[in-house]
């Protein structure tokens, strides 16, 4: 009804309000013309662009529909999944459905995905000191041999290979992380870190915070702009749906449930491998951006936070986040960001939307961040020297 209202002429017809018993009459062969050639077009428009995804809307412009979108049920085409992706969601499923065996002493991978040396080991230190059997630390070393001024990283350097900006080598970066982590049974949560990041709280705090929680906090929203699905390729099809592509921050941190999954899948994988990357279709794809937000919001979307515990600051809207220099470390700065109990991501569309959730953990708000990226080196001094004091809790 909604749409032969809105498709009727409303004008000529509003003039006649005050008497229509009266003209009604004269009026019946224009109203039987206007319903025919109303059905005419709409069996024309049903042939050249049937209904997708919301039956209802089909007439309308997603302009004009775009209210009624927000209420209405989305109505997926039913498809017969391919072999790989029903033998992948049988692996996966099965993988989630297996109570986990809860080790007696439970262990926090830290991995380190950096290019060399990492500037902030001394502060690390301090973080890691006095919870000795409480953490593992992995290094992926991309460029060159780190060297150590911190007796608690080294030799702690696995097998690496080089690493390209926004390539697929990204991520599997990160699944050689999580292979060499997931060795040691006692690892139940695995934190993906850059060279850059420092944390924001002390040791007990991260530790209580990861592990008394079900979920993985992987950021994840999805953004209709050109940075968003504007990058999906239709190759990634039947799969991955333009629907389903999600967009995230890279930095991850993963129960060990889903550290499993991240090495089983391999059809999901392959499509961000070769459909999504730099210079694809002429447009540029990011895999470490796209590919697991895309992932588990498909195989386990209430497994995930949605938001990343790692913060960063891209309020400037440049190419690149804000950077802190050593003037920025200040207490104030470190108490604002750890004060932050809202995740926002804004779209990259016209419209900029800002989409605010609170960060709930175990469904109580709580602050969202445990580290923060990115600082400068020469910033270690000016940390090293708070660092006590802004990580009272
Ligand atoms: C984690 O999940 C299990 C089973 O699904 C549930 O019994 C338990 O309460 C959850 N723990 C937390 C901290 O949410
Ligand atoms: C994350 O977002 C998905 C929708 O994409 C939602 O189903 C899920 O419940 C969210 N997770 C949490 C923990 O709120
Ligand atoms: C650390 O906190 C104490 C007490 O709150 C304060 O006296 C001291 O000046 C602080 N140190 C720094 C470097 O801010």
């Amino acid at each position: 009804m909604l749409i032969a209202e809105a498709w009727l002429p409303a004008s000529s017809d509003r003039n006649i309000m005050p008497n229509p018993r009266q003209r009604a009459p004269s009026r019946r062969p224009h109203w039987i013309i206007s319903l025919l050639l109303f059905v005419c077009i709409a069996a024309i428009a049903l042939y050249v662009y049937p209904p997708q995804r919301y039956s209802a809307c089909y007439l309308l412009s997603s302009k004009v529909c775009g209210p009624f979108t927000e209420w209405l049920p989305p109505v997926r085409r039913a498809r017969v999944y391919t072999d790989d992706e029903l033998f992948a969601r049988v692996v996966i499923s099965d993988i989630l459905s297996v109570h986990v065996v809860e080790s007696k002493n439970p262990k926090i991978a830290f991995m380190f995905l950096t290019p060399g040396s990492l500037p902030f080991e001394k502060l690390w230190e301090r973080f890691f000191l006095g919870h000795e059997d409480r953490f593992s630390i992995y290094v992926h070393a991309s460029r060159e041999q780190p060297a150590h001024v911190s007796p608690l990283f080294i030799g702690k350097e696995i097998h690496s290979e080089k690493v390209a900006w926004g390539k697929i080598s990204m991520v599997d970066a990160e699944k050689r992380l999580l292979a060499n982590a997931l060795q040691d049974k006692d690892n139940q949560h695995f934190v993906l870190l850059s060279e850059s990041c420092v944390p924001l709280h002390n040791f007990d705090y991260v530790y209580n915070y990861l592990l008394g929680t079900n979920v993985s906090f992987v950021d994840c929203f999805e953004d209709p702009g050109p940075h968003g699905t504007g990058r999906y390729s239709e190759h990634m099809l039947p799969e991955i749906e333009k629907e389903d592509f999600r967009k995230g921050a890279q930095w991850f941190s993963v129960k060990r449930q889903h550290a499993v999954l991240i090495l089983a899948d391999s059809v999901y994988y392959t499509k961000f491998k070769l459909y999504c990357r730099p210079g694809m279709e002429g447009r540029n794809c990011y895999a470490d951006e796209h590919y697991l937000p895309t992932f588990f919001s498909m195989v386990d979307p209430t497994g995930i936070a949605n938001w990343s515990v790692t913060h960063v600051d891209w309020s400037e809207g440049k190419w690149h986040p804000k950077a802190y220099r050593a003037r920025d470390v200040t207490f104030e700065i470190f108490k604002s960001i750890s004060s932050i109990d809202e995740s926002i991501h804004v779209t990259s569309d016209s419209k900029k939307l800002i989409q605010r959730r609170p960060c709930l953990w175990n469904g109580m708000k709580r602050p969202c961040y445990l580290f923060a990226r990115k600082f400068y080196p020469e910033a270690l001094d000016n940390l090293l020297h708070l660092f006590s004091n802004y990580t009272i809790v």
